[in-house]
């Protein structure tokens, strides 16, 4: 009997079941109800050390947390770095919705100690961060910048000091503008031996204290949502190509990128090391777990936005037939070896994840439909984020199931919200909005654990406040609270409340 049912038998179904847990208990306290205090206390029983009601994850779970390089180092022109395609993009007015840059962001270049302390205070032993090309080869190909590396050193050396393991992400959208001027620079294959080299560069430079390397952050978003025919808001470079097959050329050179980076990676390091792709896989969530939109959510996984054209060719070898059929004359150009270059080894997948698009079985040829949201579904302070925790739990199964992929340990690499973060007459920022966001989120990343899928990690999205691509600094993901005219740095609500996540191992 649940209790709803058992309230309803006792005659107070219709008062106690919105009544808030606090009041109930007073309620419960009332001579008449003996019988009924003994329900609704119920969930006071529950030890605090059951591992499933109380989202508890193993010891050996790897809490982090995610930045970029352009969307918090700053010094744009400081110690021969040149300019990224976002420097260019960005200050073009109109561009951006603040019309503002990466130009100083977050000032990490000269802050990064502060930053590393901060991270240590909320507890995370694990730090994504990205390394910015054109700070280690400022024309893109040719000569290494050992300044840039050096500020790299000095970053990732202070981790160490704390006990921080670093994973570097050697690409982050920010590519050098020296390529876009030279060879359009994911519209050529030339970047992807580019890339190659420059991954070359700065692992065997940095081998010897990095030894988890990312290739590429979201080719979808680099590539589609920066060539894109009609995109918006456009990201770096911005360049609208004319065709959709051009479009997926892109993507297509940038999945080249990563399998050489993957050779150069390995190549170069001296030290045993892991290397993986990161990518935003588009997460179809059936409507309900019925068998039939079950089955319908993994039918649409392949031919959801892009899958079948990046996470397939790069877990699988192969864009997926299904992917390939849609495309028709948009399918990019493949040559002879490129799939086998594409799909390396990997040692894990990192995901980013923020929502989801939910699926139903459907009486049509292909056996599913696409639900669009309805007006009234809850975001999270920006269009797109619809939020579905759910899609922690089903990207992961898609990954390890659908994709057939089980072997394959995967990390959260990213995952958080905007929030409309206000400092409030004791100067603090409760926002306790992007608390009920994350919550929601680790238990859905709980459940893909409890079932036994490979998840071993989760970086949260982000560290701290910065600039958000095309949004500038208007929209604020961090835990941490940036005041950009003072730099200061200013733990948020949901700082303390990760911080106790990562204390007690749960969800809290
Ligand atoms: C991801 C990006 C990251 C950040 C978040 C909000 O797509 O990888 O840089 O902008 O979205």
């Amino acid at each position: 009997m649940n209790r709803r049912k058992f309230l309803s038998i006792m005659g107070v179904g219709g008062v106690s079941s919105f009544m808030p847990l606090g009041m109930a208990r007073c309620f419960a306290q009332q001579p008449t109800a003996t019988s009924l205090s003994s329900a609704i206390t119920q969930p006071q029983k529950i030890a605090l050390g059951d591992p499933v009601s109380n989202y508890q994850f193993p010891d050996n779970f790897l809490w982090g947390a995610a930045t970029s390089a352009y969307q918090i180092e700053g010094a744009a022109a400081e110690d021969g770095r040149k300019p990224s395609v976002w420097d260019t993009f960005s200050a073009v007015p109109g561009h951006i919705k603040d019309n503002s840059t990466g130009a100083v962001a977050c000032n990490h270049y000269h802050l990064y100690k502060t930053d590393v302390k901060l991270m240590a205070e909320l507890g995370i032993k694990h730090y994504r961060f990205s390394i910015s090309w054109p700070r280690i080869i400022p024309d893109g190909r040719g000569a290494v910048n050992e300044k840039g590396v050096d500020f790299y050193k000095r970053l990732v050396d202070t981790l160490h000091q704390y006990g921080i393991t670093p994973h570097a992400t050697l690409f982050h959208w920010d590519s050098p503008q020296a390529l876009e001027n030279l060879y359009g620079s994911w519209r050529s294959r030339e970047m992807a031996s580019d890339f190659g080299s420059y991954a070359y560069a700065i692992v065997s430079r940095l081998g010897s204290s990095i030894t988890d390397w990312i290739t590429l952050n979201e080719i979808p978003s680099f590539t589609h949502l920066g060539y894109g025919v009609n995109t918006s808001p456009p990201l770096a470079p911005g360049t609208r190509v004319k065709t959709y097959k051009e479009v997926w050329q892109t993507s297509h050179n940038a999945l080249l990128a990563h399998g050489l980076g993957c050779q150069a990676i390995r190549a170069a390091s001296r030290r045993p090391c892991t290397v993986a792709l990161v990518d935003n896989t588009s997460v179809t969530v059936p409507i309900t777990e019925s068998e039939a939109d079950v089955a319908a959510a993994k039918k649409a996984f392949p031919v959801s936005w892009l899958n079948g054209g990046i996470i397939y060719p790069a877990l699988t070898g192969a864009y997926s037939p299904a992917m390939l059929e849609k495309l028709g004359a948009d399918a990019p150009d493949i040559h002879s070896g490129d799939l086998k270059t594409i799909h390396q080894p990997l040692d894990w997948l990192g995901f980013n994840v923020y929502t989801g698009v939910y699926v139903r079985a459907a009486d049509n040829q292909q056996g599913y439909e696409f639900l669009d949201f309805p007006k009234s579904y809850p975001t999270i302070y920006i269009p797109w984020l619809y939020m579905l925790p759910e899609s922690i739990y089903w990207g992961i199964s898609h990954i390890s199931d659908t994709l057939g992929r089980k072997d394959l340990p995967v990390y959260i690499t990213e995952n958080g919200c905007p929030a409309q973060d206000e400092l409030n007459a004791k100067g603090e920022v409760i926002d306790s909005d992007r608390i009920l966001y994350l919550r929601q989120y680790l238990k859905s990343a709980h459940r893909a654990l409890s079932q036994g899928y490979p998840l071993k990690g989760y970086f949260l999205w982000s560290l701290m406040d910065n600039f958000e691509w095309a949004w500038g600094y208007e929209r604020r993901f961090g835990i941490t609270y940036i005041d950009y005219k003072t730099e200061k740095r200013l733990p948020k609500a949901s700082f303390h409340w990760y911080a106790e996540c990562i204390r007690q191992k749960r969800v809290v």
